[in-house]
């Protein structure tokens, strides 16, 4: 790490392993892999960590009820957590399982330390238990806990943590702003809670001051009449309350002491001995998973290397936690972290929930929606280019491609969707709707017409820049906008703001009509200015977009022939824009769509993949269910030519639907070699090209289909034949067994763009 170099530490909570992920567990790993990304891209020494929470009774009641053990039960789901983020191309740096040793022993050695300084001591208690929330809860047996259900009324000898010493200083580090916590009304409610609940007191003042001489008022007394202006002020007279350094009130002693051992269950990290003795005890499971933070990096090695990336890392920057456990890190991990002397965190964020039909998503409401139903359904968005130059990509490689693409669709839709620290809904619909706007008629769009016209008017090369239109978008004013909201997390914010720079960009071009300058020769120059102009502001914008879109921008960026974007990041490419980095001449990557556009039929077929998994899932690392790629089966070469009589069942309109019939132009047509039936197609569809085989060679010369409209299924699924893969099957209506199958098609004066649905 140079002098200048800032260090970064950031995490996510641990995930806990009774259940397998979801989306909601998606949205706060994305959006702490967008700030680590952006951090890196800033040039700051970055580590980012996440990982799984894998002890307490609730892990250990749901291996029983599968009938595992609970070490086999964690390390399928911790796994399942693992290929999620593999899958979705998230960039953490250290992966922490509480029940890795580094870790267990790491804990241990903690306990012991706040033993040794009397943070902790033995004593009874009994309580109200949510075994959902592994938490104590204040009320009489019975009482609904914080997950919804009952409590259990629990009876143990624990050791306890003096939480009430910390009171006063973590109000003070909290007012101050050392221990940054955000949203304020997150803030406000942990405030609230150490601060105590002050209607007691004020309810102590007015008895007082009413009835210190009487018992009772007299007939007819106006209470509020009798009563001081501020009944906190007499109680800070009287002692009852303080004030902290800030000089707002609290009530002393309104944080209890916290039990950190349990002996009801065993699954957990014992309590070290043999000083405590009793080996029935386990570690408080917050205590054991808030402790993951330190030990990833290193607390409690004997390793030097280990014991020196904790001196480099220690405290962390960020720790980014859903609003449900704001709690747990703005309490209870500080007072741990002073009563052991070590630093405390230097920031807490808290975001909200994803709601799923208005509640949260949560697997005990059976309400949420699994990540990797949308990883397989955007997925097949993105088919496989077959007439590219270059290597022939492995399906493996592809399917990873398809994952970062869909991933990255997720990843904007929840980030510019739900401003960040309040609660929003995820609905298949809406994110749909959002990826035709905004990706595919918004940035992709201008990316596709720009480079196609750079391609068509300008032989593929970045034309000339004559600077004149450098200060149009006002640059450094965008930048600054969206930085700002990028640090404090407005990541919905940041957006809007390169959409309205996206809009403007569209609407230059589109007032500026290059079409129109290319038709006049004596325009060139500023045809050239033009195209320039558009081409320079999608590297910017494609340059802003790279946290929250790695994927895609990747691609982008290497249309625009500058390469790799992620050593661009890491050159510092990718900060302190200028107008002018786009260098006249360069020439564009291989072109290709960036985001085809999404039909309603993928909003079925996610609802398909997610009920075909809610009725198979029992086991915990059940493969997701593939998506069906298509409701026609095997593509054959040419459409089946029906007699006129109606040979089959009627169908829904729901099912016509999700077939995709589009336009598309033949550019190439040739025959195949050993193959009479068959011709080989590469179409047009507009936003993309692809090879189609078509069982047509007896009836049609390939020179007769050249620029000819055709309309296409564009949703098969791809399939081999005499080892060439067709993308998709051309419709043609023929007349008998052998008749001649007579294309579809459009007369040329129908003014219907390529790519365009048949409906
Ligand atoms: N294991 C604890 C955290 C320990 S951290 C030292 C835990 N795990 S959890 O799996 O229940 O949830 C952790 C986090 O997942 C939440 O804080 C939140 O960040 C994310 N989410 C889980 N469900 C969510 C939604 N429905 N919506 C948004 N985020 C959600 O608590």
């Amino acid at each position: 790490m140079s002098e200048a170099q800032k260090k970064f530490y950031l995490t996510t909570p641990i995930y806990y392993v009774n259940a397998r992920p979801h989306i909601g567990h998606a949205y706060t790993t994305i959006a702490a892999d967008v700030i680590a990304r952006r951090h890196r891209l800033l040039g700051d020494d970055t580590y980012f960590l996440t990982g799984t929470d894998e002890h307490g009774q609730k892990v250990q009641r749901s291996a029983a009820a599968v009938g595992v053990s609970p070490q086999k039960f964690t390390d399928e789901v911790s796994s399942s957590f693992q290929n999620l983020w593999k899958r979705m191309g998230i960039t953490n740096d250290d992966f922490i399982r509480t029940t890795e040793p580094r870790h267990t022993q790491a804990v241990q050695k903690l306990f012991q330390l706040l033993y040794d300084r009397d943070a902790i001591y033995l004593s009874t208690y009994t309580g109200q238990y949510s075994v959902g929330e592994e938490m104590f809860v204040e009320g009489p047996p019975g009482t609904i806990g914080p997950d919804g259900k009952p409590t259990e009324t629990v009876t143990e000898e624990n050791y306890f943590f003096r939480l009430s010493n910390y009171q006063e200083r973590l109000i003070n580090l909290i007012e101050s702003g050392e221990l940054a916590i955000q949203p304020e009304v997150r803030k406000n409610e942990v405030l609230s809670f150490l601060r105590g609940d002050f209607n007691a007191v004020t309810v102590r003042v007015y008895d007082e001051a009413l009835f210190s001489d009487t018992q009772h008022p007299p007939p007819g007394t106006i209470v509020p009449a009798n009563l001081p202006a501020d009944p906190l002020d007499i109680a800070y007279e009287r002692g009852w309350v303080l004030k902290s350094a800030s000089g707002k009130y609290y009530i002393p002693g309104a944080l209890k002491d916290l039990s950190i051992s349990r002996t009801s269950f065993k699954w957990g990290i014992p309590v070290p001995g043999p000083k405590q003795g009793e080996a029935e005890h386990v570690i408080y499971v917050w205590l054991d998973a808030l402790a993951n933070y330190m030990t990833a990096i290193g607390y409690g090695s004997d390793d030097p290397a280990e014991q020196e990336k904790f001196k480099k890392y220690w405290p962390a920057d960020l720790h980014l936690v859903g609003k449900e456990i704001i709690r747990f890190h703005c309490v209870y991990w500080p007072a741990f972290l002073l009563a052991a002397g070590l630093p405390l965190p230097r920031a807490i964020t808290a975001h909200g929930w994803l709601l799923f039909e208005e509640s949260k998503m949560s697997k005990s409401r059976g309400n949420i929606v699994r990540t990797e139903t949308i990883l397989d359904a955007f997925g097949t968005l993105k088919p496989k280019p077959i007439d590219l130059p270059g290597p022939v990509l492995s399906d493996e490689y592809w399917k990873h491609e398809q994952d970062l693409f869909a991933s990255d669709v997720l990843r904007y839709f929840l980030l510019r969707e739900i401003p960040f620290g309040q609660d929003g809904s995820f609905s298949f619909d809406a994110l749909i709707q959002r990826y035709n706007s905004d990706l595919a008629n918004g940035y992709g769009n201008l990316v596709s017409r720009t480079l196609s016209m750079i391609q068509r008017y300008k032989a593929g090369k970045i034309p000339a820049n004559d600077g004149s239109q450098s200060q149009r978008f006002l640059l450094a004013d965008i930048q600054n906008r969206v930085s700002n909201s990028f640090s404090d997390c407005r990541f919905d914010q940041s957006l809007q703001q390169i959409w309205n720079f996206l809009g403007s960009v569209d609407q230059y071009i589109s007032e500026a009509a290059p079409w129109k300058l290319a038709a006049d020769e004596s325009r060139n120059s500023d045809l050239e200015t033009v195209l320039y102009t558009a081409a320079e502001s999608i590297r910017i914008i494609t340059a802003l977009l790279y946290p929250v879109m790695p994927g895609t921008t990747a691609k982008v960026w290497s249309q625009l022939g500058l390469g790799d974007i992620e050593e661009a990041a890491r050159k510092g490419e990718l900060k302190n824009l200028e107008w002018g980095g786009l260098k006249p001449g360069t020439p564009l990557g291989p072109l290709g769509p960036i985001f085809p556009r999404a039909d309603k039929g993928l909003i079925q077929l996610m609802t398909d993949i997610e009920t075909n998994n809610a009725s198979t899932t029992t086991k915990t690392t059940e493969p997701p269910a593939p998506a069906p790629q298509s409701v026609v089966s095997a593509p054959s070469a040419v459409a089946p030519a029906t007699e006129g009589a109606t040979e089959t069942a009627p169908i829904a309109i729901d099912d016509f639907v999700k077939i995709e019939l589009r336009v598309a132009r033949v550019l190439v047509a040739e025959r195949i070699p050993k193959a009479d039936k068959l011709l080989r197609l590469e179409v047009d569809l507009g936003y993309e090209k692809r090879q189609i085989l078509a069982g047509i060679a007896a009836w049609y010369a390939p020179e007769e289909l050249l620029g000819r409209r055709i309309i296409i299924v564009a949703n098969l699924a791809p399939r081999k034949m005499r080892g060439l893969e067709s993308h998709g099957m051309l419709l043609a209506a023929s007349h008998g067994e052998d008749g001649k199958p007579i294309l579809a098609t459009f007369a040329d004066t129908d003014e219907i763009p390529l790519g365009s649905r048949l409906k």
